[in-house]
């Protein structure tokens, strides 16, 4: 059985064919990123523009790469949110305009679903149940998963996704997006315990909140500044106008912030997996979304899990970030459990799993 995903969620256009649920046959992502990053962020309707421009390339790609054509496919899977609206729009429009030209059934899938099931397209395969921490750019949020359909929220952020406060704090040091991965790079050379920043553990919640982190790392670099220009203008006090202080230098400082910011993040995450393996009593836990492909994450879960003898699912990096094999995978049970998407299937930016 051979599945079509599309996933035009936000800033990737990806296709992938994957056979009987779990093998990928093609993968194919085209980002944008060269796009967005001279603006430090996503541009939504530059976004949907680019979407648009490479969806046929993308899912030709895919056809192509997996050696078959649209008359070999038993359905194509879309997701329909959550995501950015005009983004959705493109990939839910493509898929329908296909599905009903080619007498293809439809089947539509939630991002945070296609998260779910990413660690299936790699051995080991987690079984049922399982607690599944999906970290991104959009999301943070756990699940308790019971099987295929049975999700049921244990806690979400409260403000903004670990990666959103990723991508803002590196805007804020000036050092380009995504800032998931600049910062997982710099932190590698930096002392996670030279700052203390904070974390917000909301006692008795599995709730998430990052915002306060971001604004901490904030006010720590106008301190800096402040401390630094005030420096400056000691030195060169006999003259009446003061220079600028220069730019903060790349180096042993930046590489502090970035591991100390990532360390408060990764201890937050851990722990609240922690309290949920001991108020669910589950030994298995999912880790998935872009985040999850920060090194840092990785190894830590992975040595809680062998402290409290908890099995771990962390799928390799590039199932990790936004990509259509797993729309295709979660599209699959869809599939097999006859749900089918209509010819009116409409994108919602919001949308409860
Ligand atoms: O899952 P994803 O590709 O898209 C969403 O559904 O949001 O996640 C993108 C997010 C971005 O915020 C990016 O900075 C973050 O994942 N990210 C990382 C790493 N790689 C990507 N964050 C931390 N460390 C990384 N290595
Ligand atoms: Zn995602």
């Amino acid at each position: 059985m051979l599945i079509l995903g599309i996933d035009t969620s936000c800033d990737d256009t990806s296709a992938s064919v994957l056979e009987n649920g779990t093998k990928i046959i093609s993968n194919i992502i085209s980002s944008q990123t060269e796009i967005h990053k001279k603006y430090g962020g996503i541009v939504p309707e530059l976004a949907s523009r680019r979407h648009i421009e490479m969806i046929w390339p993308a899912v030709d790609e895919a056809l192509k790469t997996a050696g078959v054509t649209f008359a070999d496919l038993s359905a194509i899977a879309v997701c329909h949110g959550p995501g950015l609206i005009g983004s959705l729009l493109v990939g839910c429009s493509f898929a329908k305009a296909v599905c009903y030209s080619k007498g293809i059934p439809l089947v539509a899938v939630n991002h945070l679903e296609g998260h779910i099931f990413s660690p299936f397209l790699e051995e080991p395969r987690p079984s049922f149940p399982f607690l599944a921490l999906i970290v991104s750019g959009g999301h943070t949020c756990l699940y308790r998963v019971d099987g295929f359909g049975k999700y049921r929220e244990l806690g979400r952020t409260r403000d903004d996704a670990a990666g959103e406060a990723y991508d803002k704090v590196s805007k804020l040091l000036g050092l380009g997006y995504p800032g998931g991965p600049i910062i997982d790079k710099l932190a590698k050379n930096g002392n996670p315990k030279a700052i203390d920043f904070p974390r917000a553990y909301l006692p008795e919640s599995l709730d998430f909140s990052f915002s306060g982190l971001k604004t901490a790392v904030l006010n720590f670099l106008k301190i800096a500044i402040s401390n630094r220009q005030s420096a400056i203008s000691h030195k060169n006090s006999n003259y009446t106008h003061n220079p600028p202080p220069p730019p903060l230098e790349k180096g042993v400082f930046i590489n502090d912030i970035a591991a100390s910011f990532q360390a408060s993040i990764v201890d937050v995450l851990v722990r609240k997996t922690e309290w949920a393996i001991k108020k669910e009593r589950i030994k298995r836990v999912t880790l998935s979304g872009g985040v999850a492909a920060n090194s840092e994450l990785r190894k830590r879960i992975k040595e809680m899990g062998e402290e409290r003898e908890v099995e771990i699912f962390i799928p390799s990096a590039p199932l990790c970030t936004d990509n259509a094999a797993m729309i295709s995978a979660a599209g699959y049970h869809h599939y097999k459990s006859g749900n089918f998407a209509g010819f009116d299937l409409n994108p919602k930016a919001y949308m409860p799993l």
